[in-house]
């Protein structure tokens, strides 16, 4: 069952707290809302401190690779008053939702938040045909911000697969984002 924007199963979105942006998944299962965050992120910290959050839609896969790794300048945000709380959405996104967040399990490694909506817009909406280049840029950056951390070569094995793929299937934008990546583990996997 969709609420409002969000479809069923794990949506992989930009997620906005206070001036900090991160792709996170949020997870509808029968309306019900979830994000499971592990510990050490900025955006576990915010949310578990201002108890709100925004699920941004974004299809520029350089803005997936870089709030995995980064921060984006402060003129990347605007500010969305809703009831009184002042939220932090991109200002590129095609559209946004912003939810309230309550922290329903709290563990050593990871905290699971549930989520309810507040306010969502949808902006400027552009068409996307389905393109595996981007779909794999998502992939290799979500094993990639694993991998950094284990080194499992598993993971590279994954990292190198989907690289492969957006290279085949992606256009500049997904070249750009993989030289990016690359530059990533690189710089985070140096001894
Ligand atoms: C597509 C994608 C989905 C992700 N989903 C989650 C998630 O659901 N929960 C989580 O804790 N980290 C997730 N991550 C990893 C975070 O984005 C990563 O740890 C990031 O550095 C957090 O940034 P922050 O410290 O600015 O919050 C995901 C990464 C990608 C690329």
């Amino acid at each position: 069952m969709a609420v409002g924007l969000l479809t069923e199963g794990i949506s992989e979105v930009i997620a906005t707290t206070d001036h900090n942006a991160a792709p996170m998944g949020i997870i509808n299962r029968n309306g019900s809302l979830h994000m499971v965050l592990f510990r050490g992120s900025h955006t576990a910290r915010n949310i578990v401190r201002d108890r709100w959050v925004v699920a941004n839609f974004v299809f520029d896969p350089v803005i997936y690779v870089r709030t995995a790794f980064d921060d984006l300048p402060m003129d990347a945000f605007v500010s969305e008053d809703i009831d009184g709380t002042a939220v932090c959405r991109l200002r590129d996104a095609e559209a946004w939702a912003a939810f309230a967040a309550d922290v329903e399990r709290s563990g050593d490694e990871s905290i699971v938040v549930r989520l309810s909506p507040l306010k969502e817009e949808v902006l400027g909406p552009r068409l996307h045909p389905v393109n595996r280049g981007f779909a794999s840029i998502v992939e290799a950056t979500v094993h990639a911000t694993r991998y950094v951390k284990s080194r499992d070569p598993w993971l590279g094995r994954l990292i190198e697969h989907h690289s492969a793929l957006a290279r085949k299937c992606g256009g500049a934008r997904e070249r750009e984002a993989l030289e990016l990546l690359e530059r990533y583990i690189a710089d985070l996997t140096r001894e």
